[in-house]
């Protein structure tokens, strides 16, 4: 059986869930489920990221115990998840005894591995992307870096160093072979780019932790805590593997077939990364998909702007499978996209009422009036259905979501524009066409069937209403039996006045 295991980042608990949270765990979520479809053996992390500068100070200004603090947070993100309707299969807060002691193996590995050092340095720290931006002595003016300056620390410390620029060469050919491959390729250009201009920089890993306390003893020194990153990539490796004393045992999950990012950690994970499994003998992911922001007016959201869309206000709104398919349809896969109420009203009208919702209803309607809901003999539809199938999976195997969902949804607008040309009311006059509208209505079915198998990565709730009180079938996968009843005809998407 083969195996799809995808993850999403993890994200810091330092504030609410945005929709860009949402965004990243739906594609996700969206990808598991088609390969889950596919009878693919899937395994879904997800989880959040709790050490760190960004999370201390953020409990710090609330006023809070650290701890408690990033509880308090993480349930929000949880029942963001349990809105969404994500179905993950492993949580992970940094903080689990299991992910600390697998980040410490790795230190050690890496460290066993003569791939990690101790060295004084002076250097500026974005704490907002908890990133190291420069040798001070190299930089004397934080401003160069063209970042808000208030983000910007300067550190002064004796820590310990990764020597990731030794993979430099073998993570260029692992992107330019596309062994370790990501979408959508000006991304890996990108990072072609950066290893063949820059090349890889070693990166200080620790932190004196009298001045982070938060964050994951180095093992073997009192008075360091690892740089949060290191401790938060191996997050994957924590639920793909177990320890056997300091060795790290991967289980069949390994290796990670897809990370899910945004665009500004693409580096982390297409660079330090892969370097950071090249130095432990580990074998780096296959894939990683970087998408785009949720824009707000064509602004990133942030709360300094103030414009963060909590995903609260569409969900009770629109409902769970709306936003989604927002997400996932309205949303290019890989590049920005701006998130508005009302853009969001206008997609659930057109696409979700008027085409599926009214095509699932009225079919229905048909089949009862002339057909006494029981699915009447016919053929038809498969070569349509089956051209479709093959582009949707191809698209989605491509990772481009929001193309596999147009396609399905041209089936839904085929089938509306044929009922328009067959007029099957008319037909229903003539008692010497039955067999004719019998076997249109037939195909109505079983294309309106195929479609909704497509739609149930994006749209779980609803497909799986249409299979339980539509078809009444539990077998979505085989072709509708002429004389099956069906089931009474549902609203799928009432409308809702914004
Ligand atoms: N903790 C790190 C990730 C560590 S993974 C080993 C982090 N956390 S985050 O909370 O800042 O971001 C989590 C994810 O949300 C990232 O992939 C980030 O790109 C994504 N997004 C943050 N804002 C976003 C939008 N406005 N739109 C879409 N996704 C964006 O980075």
């Amino acid at each position: 059986m083969p195996k799809f295991t995808v993850t999403t980042s993890i994200s810091y608990p330092n504030g609410r869930p945005h929709l860009g949270h949402a965004l990243e765990a739906v594609q996700a979520d969206f990808l598991a489920r088609f390969h889950r479809a596919k009878n693919d053996s899937v395994f879904f992390q997800t989880g959040v990221d709790v050490h760190g500068l960004k999370n201390q100070k953020a409990a710090a200004a609330a006023g809070q115990d650290t701890h408690d603090f990033i509880t308090g947070q993480t349930e929000h993100f949880l029942a963001l998840l349990s809105a969404l309707n994500v179905r993950y299969d492993r949580f992970i807060r940094t903080d689990d005894p299991e992910h600390v002691q697998m980040a410490q193996a790795l230190w050690r590995t890496c460290e066993v591995n003569g791939d990690i050092y101790k060295k004084t340095y002076r250097a500026w720290y974005n704490v907002k992307q908890e990133e190291f931006l420069g040798s001070a002595d190299e930089v004397s003016d934080p401003a160069t870096f063209g970042i808000d300056v208030s983000f910007i620390e300067l550190i002064e410390e004796e820590n310990y160093f990764f020597a990731q620029s030794k993979y430099t060469e073998q993570i260029l050919t692992l992107l330019k072979s596309g062994e370790y491959k990501v979408y959508p390729e000006h991304r890996a250009a990108e990072l072609i780019r950066f290893l063949e201009e820059k090349g890889l920089q070693d990166v200080s890993i620790s932190r004196e932790k009298s001045r982070l306390g938060w964050g994951i003893p180095v093992p073997g020194d009192e008075n360091q805590v690892m740089y949060v990153w290191f401790d938060a990539l191996t997050n994957y490796l924590t639920g793909c593997a177990i320890l056997e004393g300091d060795k790290i045992m991967t289980n069949e999950r390994w290796p990670i077939d897809l990370h899910c990012v945004g665009k500004d950690i693409s580096r982390f994970h297409g660079l330090m990364w892969p370097a950071m499994l090249l130095s432990a003998g580990l074998t780096p992911p296959s894939s990683l998909l970087v998408h785009g922001f949720v824009l707000k007016d064509g602004h990133v959201m942030s709360k300094t702007l103030g414009n963060v869309i909590v995903p609260e206000e569409p969900l009770e709104k629109f409902g769970t499978d709306a936003l989604r398919w927002f997400l996932l349809r309205s949303l290019p896969t890989t590049d920005d996209g701006d998130f508005t109420m009302e853009r969001l009203a206008q997609v659930y009208s057109s696409d979700l009422g008027n085409d599926y919702g009214n095509l699932v209803s009225r079919v229905l309607a048909m089949v009862a009036k002339y057909c006494k809901s029981k699915v009447p003999e016919g053929t038809g539809g498969q070569e349509i259905v089956t051209e479709t199938w093959q582009k949707y999976d191809q698209q989605a195997e491509a990772i481009q979501i929001h193309d596999a969902l147009a396609t399905a949804h041209q089936l839904v607008v085929y089938c509306n524009r044929r009922i328009q040309e067959f007029q099957p009311w008319d037909v229903a006059k003539d008692e010497a066409r039955k067999k004719e509208l019998d076997s249109f209505l037939y195909e109505m079915l079983e294309i309106i069937r195929s479609v909704t198998c497509m739609f149930w990565p994006a749209m779980p709730a609803t497909a799986e209403k249409v299979f339980s009180q539509v078809f009444v079938i539990d077998d979505w996968w085989e072709p509708l039996q002429p004389g099956h009843q069906l089931g009474a005809s549902v609203i799928l998407f009432p409308r809702v006045e914004l």
